[in-house]
């Protein structure tokens, strides 16, 4: 099966009420992980590379092999997603090598670091739309600003520094057009997003469901969504690591989210966490293995299993043969007719 646009797995994932994991690849394994669990789960898939990944692999190698994944499993719909693109230039490059969506991250400015002017962020978002829908391909948007950093990627700070306001969000999306909104509610990328438990105070699920119900067509999309779970961050630790205790973003309010709109749901921490522990109790356990594929079949499947889980958990299990998936010159179609138009004021209609 070719590539699928991931405006077509969101809206389908709408349909049916449950959430897609979006889950970051560097190498063949993660993405091998990633497959295994899809075919497993019999799951519609997103995998996303962010521009550290594009520069650690090389883009054509990167394409590849996860072109060589569509062809293994013909079965599975399977989107590729430029991750946090930090300007119009990179989210050209993604699509031309053949991504079927792009994330235009203008809520930092080109340096991925520094926040931008909402009137950047729309203008920026505006041009990678009028350039990608034109050709089927999918855009995403960030409006508020995620905490941490992830592969050089973000602003730094805590979670809270930029929650999204609801009436930015609507504005953005009416001059935009994006098809899947990013919002900031608190989390942030990494192992360390909060001290304690989340709750309200620290993880605004509240702001996250006033704007569903103010842009109820706009997919809605949840970043530092890792659980870091307490089992893997041990297992790290068991073996010699040092992680400091922490809280990641509890499954249960990630399945509040999808009951609110949320269609996407990224993770890349805890598939980090899973391959870690896996390699470090190889190398601690058995220090005369100096073979790779000894540890890295561990970390492959350790990682496979967090991914069954979170396919799971997110609902997107047993939806892979709901739907032909549509070439995107079809969807190039239904942008150009209107058809897939989701601003508030024309989707209202
Ligand atoms: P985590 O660090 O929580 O896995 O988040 C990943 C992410 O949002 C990638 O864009």
């Amino acid at each position: 099966m070719p590539l699928v646009s991931m405006r077509q797995l969101l809206d389908e994932a709408a349909k049916g009420g449950y959430g897609v994991g979006a889950f970051n690849v560097n190498d063949m394994e993660q993405i091998q992980a990633i497959m295994g669990a899809a075919t497993e789960t019999k799951s519609p898939v997103i995998i996303q590379a962010s521009r550290g990944a594009r520069q650690f692999a090389q883009d054509r190698y990167l394409f590849h092999l996860i072109l060589a994944a569509s062809e293994l499993h013909p079965e599975i719909p399977i989107a590729m997603h430029q991750d946090h693109g930090n300007s119009f230039e990179t989210c050209k490059s993604a699509i031309a090598l053949g991504y079927t969506s792009v994330m235009m991250d203008g809520s930092l400015k080109e340096d991925g670091k520094t926040p931008s002017t909402f009137e950047e962020n729309v203008e920026v978002t505006r041009r990678v739309v009028e350039y990608a829908h034109p050709l089927g391909v999918t855009v995403e948007g960030e409006i508020g600003v995620l905490g941490g950093v992830e592969d050089g990627h973000g602003a730094g700070g805590s979670g809270l520094d930029h929650i999204t306001d609801p009436d930015q969000a609507v504005e953005f999306a009416e001059r935009t057009g994006v098809d899947a909104l990013a919002i900031a509610i608190g989390t942030s990328h990494g192992a360390y997003k909060f001290n304690k438990k989340p709750d309200g105070s620290v993880l605004k699920m509240d702001v996250l469901i006033e704007i569903h119900k103010r842009l109820p067509h706009t997919h809605l999309v949840m970043h530092g969504s890792s659980s870091v779970p307490k089992d893997l961050q041990d297992i790290v630790n068991e073996y010699g690591g040092k992680l400091k205790e922490t809280w990641g973003v509890p499954v249960e309010e990630i399945q509040l989210g999808i009951r609110n709109g949320v269609r996407k749901i990224n993770v890349d921490t805890d598939n980090r966490l899973a391959i870690t522990g896996a390699i470090r109790k190889v190398l601690w356990t058995q220090p005369e293995k100096f073979d790779p594929r000894d540890y890295m079949k561990p970390a492959r499947e350790a990682m496979q299993k967090v991914v069954s889980q979170r396919m799971t958990q997110f609902g997107q299990a047993g939806h892979s043969a709901d739907y032909a998936p549509l070439p995107i010159t079809e969807i190039a179609k239904g942008y150009a007719s209107g058809a897939l138009d989701t601003r508030p004021s024309l989707a209202a209609k």
